[in-house]
C-alpha cells in the first residue's frame, strides 16, 4: 500500500469526536465538520446524466412487457373471462386471470392497511373503476396492451356509490356486505367539553371539506421481476425493499430467501410506494408463466386509478377561546373514506386538533365509510394537511374575534407535552415557539401584517398574509436499522445499509455522517443501499423517519470501523486505543504528534483488507415523545374579479432538530411547500357522481399539479434546531412530512386576510373563489 490517500481525507479541525466507552451511546456532537453543510448530492451526476439505473430504465435480456386489465365500472361482478384470442396475439407469451380454467383464484394480496383484510388479486368481485382483472406479457409493450384489449370479459355491472357523504344512507349501494361503514367512528375525549365552551368568551363554529388527492409521482408505479429457478429478483419503484419483499413473499407463499427487492434508485414516492402493489405480484406471476423477466410498468392513468389518495375529508370544528387567548375547548368531528376497502379514510386527521395546542378539553369523532373509488394510501402526513386546514383556520377566525394577532394567539398556547397520549409524556425538544417567532421575526409579519390590515380595500388586487402552525405525530424514528460500514485497506469507505433513498437525498446524508466520524469525503464513500439481498434490514422510507432511524446506526457503524482502526494502529504504534485520535486519514498519539501512522501503512490493514463495522439503532427515549414542529408564513395577491390567486412568498420555519445537510434540507422544505400548495389551490380527484361514478380527472393535464410557474420564487427556509440531546444520537427529528402540514391553511389564512372570505373548501380555484366572492356582493 505505497500509495498515499491523502486525498480521500480532509482534516477536520473543529471535527474530532470521541469514541464511547463499549456498549455507551456516543454523545451528541458538538461542533461538527461535514454535517450541516449544503453539500451536493454524492449521486447528483449519476442523477441527472442519466446514467443512473432506475427500476423504469431496466432492461433485461429476453425480458418481456406486462399490461393489465382493468375493470371499467365502479361496481362490477365478473361473470366470465374470455382470453381465447388474446393468446393467439402476435408476441404473447402469457395471459393470466383468476377466472380462467387452471388459473389459481386465490392468490391472495394483503397489503392494504389491515392486514386481516386479505383481497384477491382477481377478485371478480370489482368495488372500483381500474380494479385488476387480468394480466398478460408480451414481447412488447404496444402487443402486450392490445392483447390486454382483446381479453372478452362479461360484466354484471352493479349500482355505485361514490358520494361518501351518502355512504351511510339509506338505500345507498352496499360495497361490502356487511355495510359501508369501516369500522365503528373512532371516539376521543378528554376534560369536559360542554365546561371548556362555557368558559370561553368567544365561541365558533365551522364547516371544512378537504378534496381527496391523487398519488402521481414522477416515476410511476412498478417494477421487472426475473425467476431464476425458484428465486425471484424484483426490481422496484419502492420506497421499502423489505416491505415489498415480505409482501410478495406471503403472496406467493414463498421463503424470503427465494425473494429479492432491488430499489436502489427510484424516482419518488410519498407513501404510496410503501408496500408491494398488486402489480408487484402479477410481474411475478407473468414472469413465472411465461419463464421470461417481465417489465410491468403502470401507465399514469392506472397510478391515478389504483394507487391511492390522500383521502377527501368533511370536517367540523367547534372552538372556544378566552379573550387572553387561552383556548378552552375544541371539539371535532370528520367524515372521511379510504375508498373501497379499510385503507384509512380518516386516519390521524384529528391529532393536530388533539394535540398541537394547549387545550384541556377535546373531543373528536371520525367516521370512515367505503365508497367504490380505490383504496386510499398514505399520503406525505397522513391526516395532518386535512386536519391543519380546520385547525388552523379557525385559529385565525379566533384571533380575529378576540381581535387578537394570529401569531400572537397561537404563542399562547403552546404546550411542552403531548396532550393526547397518556400520562401526557413531554417532548424530547419543542421548538414551536421559535419557529413562529423566528419565522415571523425572518417573514417580517408585523410589518407586512399591520401593513396590509391598514390597506384601503380598493382595487380588485388585494394582498394579505397568513400564518399556520403544525406538529407531525411521529417523525423520531426509531429501531430496528441496521448498518454496515467497511473500510477498506486504501483508507476507502463503503456503506451499506436497507433504506430506499426516494429522492430526498438520503445517501448524500449518509455520507455525511460517515465523514463526520471518518474524516473521509462524502463523495468518495460508495453506497450500497436498497437491496435485500446485499444490504442491512431497513424499514420503508417514509413517516419522515428515515434520517432519525438511519442516522444514528449510520453513525455507530462508522464509529465500530474507528474504534477497531485505532486498535490495530495502537498495536503497531505500541500505544493505546484511547490515546490515538484520527485525523486526515492518519492516526496520531494525542501526546506525541511525532508518532503517527496512516491508514495505508496499518500493516494488520492491509492483511485483512477490510475493517468492517456494524451499527445499530438504539432506543429511542423512554416515556418521551420525539415529534418535529413547523410554522409557515406566506403572502398572497388575489385578483378579485378573477379569482386569481397569485403566492408571492413563502417561509417556512421548522423544527426538525439537527440540520444534517443544508441543501437537502430547504430542498425538502421547498417540495413540502410545493405540495402543500398543491392541496390549497389546484389538487382536486374528480368522480363523476351523476352518471358514471369513474374518475373523470386521470391525467396530468387535468388533474392539476403545481408546476413551478404556480409556487413562488420566493420560498425561504429558516431551520430551528432546537439541540435535541435526547431524541437520538444525531439530534435530527423527521422533516419531509411536517413541511406540507401547515402550508395549505397558511395559503388560505392569507386569502382571508386578503379579502376577508375564509375558503373552508379546498381547492380554492378560481371559479369557487368568484362564487364566494359573487355571494358576499349579493348579500350586499
Ligand atoms: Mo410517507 S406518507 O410515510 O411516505
Amino acid at each position: 500500500m505505497g500509495k498515499s490517500s491523502d486525498q480521500y481525507y480532509e482534516v477536520q479541525e473543529e471535527a474530532v469526536h470521541e469514541i464511547p466507552q463499549p456498549g455507551e451511546p456516543p454523545k451528541p456532537w458538538g461542533r461538527t465538520g461535514v454535517v450541516g453543510k449544503p453539500i451536493p448530492r454524492v449521486d447528483g451526476y449519476e442523477r441527472v446524466s442519466g446514467t443512473a439505473v432506475y427500476p423504469s430504465d431496466l432492461v433485461l435480456p429476453n425480458m418481456l412487457y406486462g399490461a393489465i386489465l382493468r375493470c371499467p365500472h365502479p361496481h362490477a361482478r365478473v361473470k366470465s373471462v374470455d382470453i381465447g384470442k388474446a393468446k393467439g396475439m402476435p408476441g404473447v407469451h402469457a395471459v393470466i386471470s383468476g377466472f380462467t380454467q387452471g388459473a389459481n383464484p386465490d392468490w391472495v394480496y394483503s397489503s392494504f392497511a389491515k392486514v386481516e383484510f386479505p383481497t384477491k388479486v382477481f377478485d371478480p368481485h370489482c368495488r372500483f373503476e381500474g380494479e385488476t382483472v387480468a394480466a398478460v406479457a408480451a414481447e412488447t409493450p404496444y402487443q402486450a396492451w392490445d392483447a390486454a384489449q382483446a381479453i372478452r370479459v362479461s360484466y354484471e355491472v352493479l349500482p355505485y356509490l361514490v358520494n361518501e357523504l351518502k355512504a351511510l344512507e339509506k338505500g345507498a349501494p352496499q360495497v361490502h356486505e356487511k355495510g359501508n361503514l369501516v369500522a365503528e367512528p373512532q371516539k376521543y375525549e378528554r376534560g369536559d367539553v360542554a365546561r371548556g365552551f362555557a368558559e370561553a368568551d368567544k365561541v365558533l363554529e365551522m364547516t371544512f371539506h378537504t378534496a381527496c388527492e391523487l398519488h402521481t409521482p414522477m416515476e410511476l408505479h412498478g417494477c421487472v421481476a426475473n425467476w431464476e429457478g425458484d428465486r425471484l429478483t424484483l426490481w422496484e419503484s419502492t420506497q421499502g425493499v423489505y416491505a415489498v419483499q415480505s409482501g410478495v413473499a406471503k403472496a406467493l407463499d414463498l421463503p424470503l430467501s427465494k425473494v429479492r427487492v432491488i430499489g436502489s434508485y427510484m424516482g419518488g414516492g410519498f407513501g404510496s410506494k410503501l408496500r408491494a402493489g398488486k402489480y408487484s405480484v402479477i410481474a411475478a406471476l407473468l414472469a413465472r408463466a411465461a419463464a421470461r423477466p417481465v417489465k410491468l410498468f403502470l401507465t399514469r392513468e392506472e397510478t391515478y386509478l389504483a394507487t391511492g389518495n390522500r383521502p377527501p375529508s368533511h370536517m367540523k370544528l367547534k372552538a372556544g377561546v378566552k379573550k387572553d387567548g387561552t383556548l378552552t375547548a375544541l371539539d371535532f368531528s370528520c367524515v372521511g373514506t379510504g375508498g373501497a376497502y379499510p385503507a384509512d379514510g380518516t386516519s390521524l386527521v384529528d391529532w393536530v386538533v388533539r394535540d398541537l395546542y394547549t387545550c384541556p378539553n377535546v373531543r373528536s369523532e371520525m367516521t370512515d365509510v367505503y365508497i367504490h373509488a380505490g383504496p386510499a394510501r398514505p399520503m406525505r402526513a397522513p391526516g395532518h394537511p386535512q386536519g391543519a386546514w380546520a385547525l388552523e383556520q379557525m385559529l385565525d377566525a379566533l384571533a380575529e374575534a378576540i381581535q387578537m394577532d394570529p401569531v400572537e394567539l397561537r404563542l399562547k398556547n403552546i404546550p411542552a407535552a403531548s396532550q393526547a397520549r397518556p400520562g401526557n409524556p413531554p417532548y424530547t425538544s419543542t421548538g414551536l415557539k421559535q419557529c413562529l417567532e423566528e419565522g415571523a421575526r425572518v417573514f417580517g409579519w408585523k410589518e407586512a401584517r399591520e401593513k396590509l390590515s391598514g390597506q384601503k380595500r380598493e382595487g380588485h388586487i388585494r394582498r394579505g398574509v397568513g400564518v399556520a402552525a403544525a406538529l407531525w405525530v411521529v417523525g423520531g424514528g426509531g429501531p430496528p436499522s441496521t448498518v454496515v460500514v467497511k473500510l477498506f485497506a486504501d483508507g476507502s469507505v463503503n456503506l451499506n445499509m436497507g433504506a430506499s433513498d426516494i429522492g430526498t437525498g438520503t445517501k448524500t446524508v449518509m455520507a455525511m455522517v460517515v465523514s463526520e466520524e471518518l474524516g473521509i469525503k462524502p463523495d468518495l464513500i460508495q453506497i450500497e443501499n436498497a437491496d435485500t439481498g446485499t444490504t442491512q434490514y431497513a424499514t420503508p422510507s417514509g413517516g419522515s423517519k428515515t434520517v432519525p432511524t438511519e442516522s444514528p446506526a449510520v453513525r455507530a457503524a462508522a464509529i465500530e470501523v474507528k474504534r477497531l482502526l485505532l486498535e490495530l494502529a495502537a498495536a503497531e504504534l505500541k500505544s493505546e486505543p484511547s490515546k490515538l485520535e484520527l485525523k486526515g486519514g492518519e492516526i496520531t498519539v494525542r501526546e506525541d504528534p511525532s508518532a503517527s501512522l496512516k491508514i495505508t501503512d496499518i500493516k494488520e490493514l492491509g492483511k485483512r483488507g477490510v475493517i468492517v463495522g456494524v451499527g445499530y439503532r438504539g432506543p429511542n427515549p423512554e416515556g418521551k415523545v420525539v415529534n418535529p414542529f413547523a410554522a409557515q408564513f406566506c403572502e398572497v395577491e388575489v385578483n378579485m374579479r378573477t379569482g386569481e390567486t397569485r403566492i408571492l412568498r413563502f417561509l417556512g420555519a421548522h423544527d426538525s432538530g439537527r440540520v444534517l445537510n443544508r441543501l437537502t434540507y430547504d430542498s425538502q422544505v421547498i417540495g413540502g411547500l410545493t405540495m402543500g400548495i398543491g392541496l390549497a389551490m389546484t389538487e382536486e380527484r374528480v368522480l363523476d357522481r351523476n352518471h358514471t361514478g369513474k374518475l373523470v380527472n386521470r391525467n396530468w393535464h387535468d388533474y392539476k399539479l403545481p408546476t413551478s410557474l404556480d409556487v413562488p420564487a420566493e420560498m425561504v427556509s429558516v431551520p430551528i434546531d432546537p439541540g435535541d440531546a435526547e431524541a437520538n444520537t444525531t439530534g435530527a427529528k423527521g422533516l419531509g412530512e411536517p413541511v406540507t402540514i401547515p402550508t395549505a391553511a397558511a395559503v388560505a389564512n392569507a386569502v382571508c386576510h386578503a379579502t376577508g372570505i375564509r375558503v373552508t373548501e379546498s381547492p380554492m380555484t378560481p371559479v369557487r373563489l368568484c362564487a364566494l366572492l359573487a355571494g358576499r356582493k349579493k348579500e350586499g
